[in-house]
């Protein structure tokens, strides 16, 4: 029988299940119950928040060093449990292993970056106008941050909000996805056996509506300083509106339609490897999957055909074995991923599998590994002979399907790249350094890769969008800081006698009319 897991608030498990039960499943053996999961009401939430205000002032009060020692722990303590972690993300949502224990392996890079922290989170000091007078920063926790994230990267991208919050002196309310409650129980305890203390991180189950409820009681409150949110666009748009009226910025990462340009210079073999890796990796369920390939018209047939072999060859099936992509995380994603389909017209070319839609007996896909029967499988699918106004072409497809289009010109390519509106990731294939440039400048992303996928950023660089794939926060590295402590300024003047600025500031006289003699 699959255990029960539920919210846990101030150190202690909450009681029933007010929002009632729900199962997570194994996507890729439906009939296996990874965990019964408890779902808390709105009043949970906003209680969670409330706990984690008033843990906030002591824990801020440890020193940042010992708060930096303890995320050292957490490292450690996910490292030595890596495998057995990532055999349950992989249980849980279906990711093959291989990437599962990639994506634990970015929760241990984040805490080997954010452990120093503990001992920089630098301040200045800086130059006053005047003498006896030294101007400094300092680097102020925000307070209390409600974190709401999304299951296709159930473990890693939870991290790189919890890890910076707490070493930087915050407490946190953590609401995961339901369909990924054993994960997230799975973390939120490895993060707990590092010391801390009741109150400092809680974790809450609850739906959408509920947390939608609980996230405006807390703020209503005062309860909550920060939200993070990973999710949709539609989701982020609504949490931006309701922080924004409590004059919050949250830090918001959204979906995305991640292009890929393929120029005439391109290595087309290494072109179609990235495509193959960020357009089915995940099955096509990563922020950061590949959205419309935009290939160059002198390229885009030998492209084509090598690209549909590959994806027509690629391994599919039970993400136990070595294998492309597994199920869809979960039955929401399968059932949002017929419509997705549904947008298929008479002007595509519909390439890259022995069918379309969920594989099994009656659909079955040439070298399927297992049994297709069992979980929420689908065909890949190459969708050739996008036109810009196609839906398929404008919105975010999460799932296992990918776009082409062709290209004259790079400025067109760059219009083609920017014009559905998102902005997370972006990626060029060329051995032109002209072109790379003139991408990286044109292109709206907030990221950009360069004979790389989309898809695979590494942990500490700046990860975030513009437009619809978010609000221009950006999280990992130094560039998070700024997302969990806000700078406070601080003047002393040590004269004896008021000094005022802009009014009382010596200055040396200068000859301005002077010029060098001929
Ligand atoms: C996401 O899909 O939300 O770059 C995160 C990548 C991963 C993170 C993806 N390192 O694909």
């Amino acid at each position: 029988m699959a255990g029960t897991v539920g919210s846990v608030v101030n150190g202690r498990p909450a009681e029933g299940a007010p929002g009632g039960t729900i199962s997570s499943r194994n996507p890729s053996l439906l009939a296996d119950v990874v965990a019964e999961v408890a779902l808390a009401d709105a009043a949970t939430f906003a209680a969670a928040c409330a706990a984690a205000k008033r843990a906030q002032p002591a824990w801020a009060d440890i020193p940042a060093p010992v708060r930096g020692r303890t995320v050292a722990a957490m490292g450690r303590i996910v490292e030595a449990n890596k495998e057995s972690l990532a055999r349950l993300v992989t249980r849980e949502l279906g990711k093959p292993l291989a990437e599962a224990l990639g994506e634990v392996q970015e929760i241990i890079d984040t805490c080997d970056f954010f452990l120093g922290e503990g001992r920089r989170l630098y301040g200045q000091t800086v130059p006053s106008e005047m003498p006896d007078k030294q101007l400094f920063t300092f680097r102020v926790p925000v307070g209390t941050a409600a974190v709401v994230t999304a299951g296709n990267f159930p473990v890693a991208v939870p991290s790189w909000y919890l890890v910076p919050a707490l070493v930087t002196g915050n407490t946190v309310v953590w609401k995961p996805a339901e369909y990924a409650a054993a994960s997230a129980m799975a973390l939120f305890e490895l993060l707990q056996a590092a010391g801390l203390p009741d109150g400092v991180l809680n974790i809450v189950f609850a739906d959408g509506p509920a947390t939608f409820a609980g996230l405006e009681e807390g703020l209503r409150a005062g309860a909550i300083d920060k939200i993070g949110f990973t999710g949709s666009t539609e989701v982020g748009a609504r949490i931006g509106e309701l922080a924004g009226r409590h004059l919050q910025s949250p830090c918001l990462e959204l979906g995305g339609k991640n292009p890929m340009v393929v120029t005439p210079s391109a290595d087309i073999g290494l072109a179609v490897h990235g495509a193959l890796f960020s357009g089915f990796g995940t099955a096509g369920q990563r922020c950061t999957s590949l959205g419309t390939i935009i290939v160059h018209e002198s390229v885009h047939d030998e492209f084509l055909a090598q690209f549909s072999a590959a994806v027509s060859a690629a391994a599919v099936g039970d993400p136990a074995n070595d294998v492309v992509y597994g199920p869809m995380l979960d039955q929401k994603f399968a059932a949002r991923f017929e419509e997705y389909l549904g947008w298929i017209q008479p002007h595509h070319k519909v390439l890259g599998s022995s069918g379309v839609g969920r594989i099994g007996a009656a659909n079955p896909r040439a070298g399927f590994v297992g049994d297709p029967d069992a979980g929420l499988f689908y065909h890949p699918t190459i969708v050739d002979g996008l036109q810009a106004g196609d839906a398929l072409f404008r919105a975010e497809t999460f799932g296992p399907i990918v776009g082409v289009t062709s290209y004259t010109g790079l400025e067109r390519a760059i219009e083609l790249a920017n014009s559905p509106g998102y902005g997370l990731s972006s990626c060029i294939y060329t051995n032109d350094p002209r072109e790379v440039f003139r991408f990286r400048r044109g292109v709206s992303a907030g990221m950009v890769s360069v004979n790389n996928s989309t898809s695979g950023a590494e942990a500490h660089l700046p990860f975030g969008g513009n437009g619809k794939s978010g609000n221009g926060s950006r999280q990992s590295g130094i560039w998070v800081l700024d997302q969990f402590t806000r700078w406070q300024a601080m003047n002393w003047d040590y004269s004896g006698r008021l000094q005022k600025a802009q009014m009382d500031v010596a200055e040396l006289a200068a000859d301005l009319g002077f010029r060098l003699g001929s």
